[in-house]
């Protein structure tokens, strides 16, 4: 029996065995990273997507693939890093980056540094901030909101399983894909804490 908002035991079995599977995949990125090989050749700088304290993001796009694709590069200057405190945090947000893998979640593709500059190349994400989105119509729909929170809460559930804590969630930092999927970016004051 039950209805919709019953949740059956198998769909509890379900969650378990499928957090449970994240974590060793986590785990296993997470002691060997994967190396990304790749340079900032690779990439024509197309244009800025958006500025912040010690960097910014440019929209990309990979010059020798065969897909030729967009990707958003996340430029650091590692100046700027190291004079506003912020080692430790970069650090962080990398290694995370380097090791999840969910659908809510943005992609880490490549990273790579040299003598000025740390760069992550994430996925492109086209929706852009729902901050932007929120600016532009007021307010979402409560149906829209649960939708939202629905996919905010599974993508919590996931890191808090993996003893990752985000500490900056807010809507300039969740990005909105072509299909209305939300994409959690910025993992600029997130932290594993065992
Ligand atoms: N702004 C910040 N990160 C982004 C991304 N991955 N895609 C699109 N815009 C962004």
């Amino acid at each position: 029996m039950g209805n919709a908002a019953t949740t059956k035991k198998g769909d509890v079995e379900n969650v378990k065995a499928f957090l449970q599977q994240a974590k060793e995949e986590f785990n296993k990125k997470w002691d060997e990273p994967p190396d990304s090989k790749s340079c900032l050749d690779d990439f024509e700088r197309i244009k800025t997507l958006g500025t912040g304290s010690f960097g910014r993001v440019m929209l990309v796009q990979h010059k020798t693939s065969s897909s030729r694709g967009y990707y958003a590069m996340k430029i650091l200057d590692k100046q700027k890093v190291v004079k506003l405190k912020q080692v430790e945090h970069t650090l962080n947000e990398k290694k995370i980056l380097t090791a999840i893998t969910f659908p809510f979640l943005v992609k880490l593709e490549y990273s790579f540094k040299d003598n000025s500059n740390l760069y992550m190349v994430l996925e492109y994400v086209a929706g852009g901030e729902m901050f932007s989105h929120l600016r532009r119509i007021g307010r979402f729909s409560e149906p829209h909101c649960r939708y939202y929170a629905a996919e905010v809460s599974l993508t919590f559930e996931y890191l808090h399983h993996l003893d990752i804590i985000y500490r900056d969630l807010k809507p300039e930092n969740i990005l909105i894909d072509y299909t209305g999927h939300l994409k959690v970016t910025d993992f600029g004051f997130a932290k594993r804490v065992k």
